[in-house]
């Protein structure tokens, strides 16, 4: 890029009814991630986020409490602003709208509207939804009650004003149709043509009088104007549009490249938003994203059911990284997400400690044993190494072209597939194995070389979604070559010597941090648990025959490695037993086993098995044994041991 382009990305402004929940806030951290790959690529990114500030309902709230609204929405504006600091949210913009210039500007665009005849006086009677400061008619409501909602209902009849949607009915789905990336997923744009656009468009009312805690029409000041025409107006006013002087940031800003909305929203930017920009005779937005939902498991959160959960309390748990990894690694691009206590634990120990955190622990760890931390490439390649470095160009244009495209989970699981692709590289290479031979010390530097260059590309592509870890996994290499396209061609790091070893993400105890959380949130893990008969019957759909089905994850846990048996003999006063010496590829270990019915220390010395070498020590007889040998039970009464091919290599893991 010559010269920088522009990128102008949005968040939905959050009301200041209350303090949000993390679902609300998945929204920021989406775009922040976004933003942040932008910029990586080069753009001058503007990110706006900010905050909805009128209406009845925030009157109503502000005025049970005994404060003023103005008290009200400036405590929870500050808790939104905090939580988005404290989540590593660059935005760069922050609009409030109560800001005064943003009061000001859309009292113009009002009286613009009605002086050009788009908004006119009438009068409306209907039904008024007090959540959702909206009229409806008779008939559009659902069992007496709001169709949105399903809150009650108010009857009511008052003077009002109506901007005349129907005029741009036509113009507008033939903008929609001749823009094809305009709404996106795909799926929402048919909904809102075939369901709202060609059914036709009533005239909108945009004004009310039941209620004060609203922005002014200037010249009927009993009125005020609807909180969203109010709030679709920030994405213009924050960059300083009035009706009559436009500053220099918004000709360069607008039209906005991506406002991202969530999917109850898309309704009022890809409708509303549009119309009241062709009547302002302004352009349209590039794109309007309408993102999924975070459940909690699979019903939406909410304070009469107790599960809602909020972003502040899992942070201090989890870190800011370990909930920015969970919300963008679950949340797809067109379907819901779902967060549980479990699944949280689950994912973290899964993906940041157990792939990510040990992969550069383990990695770095070694360079500064072997090498004092020197790494340099040695040139002696072998066929492994080819399918690294595939893997690691292959997952850089994957990850480009997914957060090309806002796929940013997509974009996530490349940079997993990387992660675990190196962790088994080191399996397969044995770096330990290498560095008891003198003459594979130059190997050796070449694993290494390639681990930690392996271990930048993941660190680069995890910039825009765990920023933190992303400077601490490059201060452990210690590289400064974050550029993306370095990643262009393997071997850019500037990698010469690798800083210390530290721990990025420790293993959580599934059972102290379900504990953490019940002290928080009682009644979300009370749900969960109740979900738990439904979990377990689906557990017993398991092919006959099999004594119990086990989550991937608990797999997992068992660690299994090949091992050579170099002394055997039986353990005395035990029939049954014999005492294994083994070459597991490490320091070596002591295994007991009752194999001593079926074989002879001879049968056995030389030949190589299947160890499970995670297994906690204990004490057969007397004697320690830490770990166990595979055996089959060939009939009731006896177990063959499970030998394998001598071609792997001691230490070779078992997936
Ligand atoms: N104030 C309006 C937006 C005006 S934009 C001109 C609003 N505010 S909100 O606080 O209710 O919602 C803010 C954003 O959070 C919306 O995009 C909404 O879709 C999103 N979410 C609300 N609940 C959510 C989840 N459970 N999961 C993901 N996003 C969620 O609407």
């Amino acid at each position: 890029m010559s010269e920088k382009e522009k990128f102008y990305i949005t968040t939905a402004i959050a009301y200041t009814s209350k303090k949000p929940h993390i679902g609300n806030m998945y929204e920021i951290i989406f775009t922040d991630s976004i933003a942040r790959y932008k910029r990586q690529k080069g753009y001058d990114v503007f990110f706006l986020t900010g905050t909805d500030e009128h209406g009845q309902k925030i009157g109503e709230i502000a005025n049970g409490m005994g404060i003023s609204p103005k008290e009200h929405v400036d405590n929870i504006s500050n808790e939104i602003r905090a939580m988005d600091d404290m989540m590593n949210c660059s935005y760069d913009g922050f609009i409030r709208t109560t800001d005064e210039h943003h009061e000001k500007a859309v009292q113009h665009i009002f009286k613009k509207l009605y002086d050009q005849g788009d908004i006119y006086k009438g009068k409306y009677e209907g039904w008024y939804c007090v959540p959702c400061e909206s009229f409806f008619t008779e008939s559009q409501l659902v069992d007496g009650c709001c169709p949105d909602c399903g809150a009650k209902v108010t009857k009511s009849q008052e003077e009002a004003y109506f901007f005349k949607m129907s005029k741009y009915q036509d113009r507008l789905i033939k903008y929609i149709e001749d823009h094809p990336g305009f709404i996106e997923p795909e799926s929402r744009k048919k909904e809102m043509i075939n369901n709202f656009l060609k059914p036709g468009l009533q005239d909108l009312c945009v004004t009310r009088t039941s209620f004060k805690w609203g922005i002014p029409v200037d010249f009927d000041p009993d009125h005020v104007v609807y909180v969203w025409l109010d709030a679709l107006s920030n994405y213009i006013t924050a960059i300083g549009y009035d009706v009559d002087s436009q500053s220099q940031q918004y000709d360069k800003l607008w039209p906005a490249d991506l406002h991202v909305v969530g999917k109850d929203i898309i309704r009022f930017h890809t409708i509303y938003w549009p119309i009241m920009l062709m009547a302002l005779g302004l352009p349209l937005p590039k794109k309007i994203l309408g993102h999924p939902w975070l459940l909690f498991g699979e019903d939406k959160m909410s304070k009469s059911k107790g599960n809602t959960m909020y972003i502040d309390d899992l942070a201090k748990l989890f870190g800011v990284d370990g909930i920015r990894y969970y919300l963008l690694s679950e949340m797809s691009y067109a379907q819901d997400g779902s967060i549980t206590p479990e699944s949280l634990i689950a994912r973290y120990n899964s993906d940041l400690a157990n792939t990510i955190g040990n992969l550069v622990n383990r990695t770095v760890t070694m360079a500064n044993k072997y090498f004092d931390g020197v790494v340099a490439d040695k040139n002696i390649a072998e066929d492994v190494d080819a399918e690294l470095k595939t893997q690691c160009l292959d997952s850089y244009r994957k990850f480009t072209d997914c957060m090309d495209k806002y796929r940013v989970s997509e974009a996530v699981s490349a940079i997993m597939d990387l992660a675990r692709r190196s962790n088994k590289y080191i399996d397969e290479t044995m770096p330990w194995a290498l560095a008891k031979d003198e003459s594979k010390l130059p190997r050796l530097q070449t694993v290494l070389y390639n681990l930690i260059e392996s271990i930048r590309y993941i660190a680069v592509m995890l910039k825009p979604v765990i920023p933190e870890t992303a400077h601490k996994i490059m201060a452990q290499i210690n590289s400064d070559v974050f550029d993306i396209d370095s990643l262009e061609n393997f071997g850019s790091g500037n990698i010469s010597k690798v800083g210390t070893a530290e721990i990025l993400f420790s293993r959580l105890d599934e059972k102290e941090m379900m504990a953490k959380i019940r002290e928080i949130y009682p009644l979300a893990v009370q749900a969960e648990e109740k979900e738990e008969p439904k979990k377990k019957e689906k557990k017993s759909e398991k092919p006959e025959g099999v004594a119990s089905v086990i989550d991937f994850e608990d797999f997992t846990k068992v660690e299994l490695r090949v091992a050579k048996i170099l002394e055997c003999e039986p353990v005395p006063k035990a029939d049954k037993l014999l005492r294994l010496q083994l070459d597991d590829g490490e320091q070596g270990r002591q295994v007991v086993s009752g194999i001593h019915t079926w074989y002879e220390p001879a049968d056995l010395i030389g030949k190589k098995i299947i160890l499970v070498s995670n297994l906690k020590p204990a004490k057969l007889r007397g004697v320690m044994s830490e770990g166990m040998i595979l055996a089959a039970d060939t009939d009731e009464n006896t177990a063959k041991v499970i030998f394998v091919d001598d071609s792997i290599p001691a230490g070779a893991k078992i997936h």
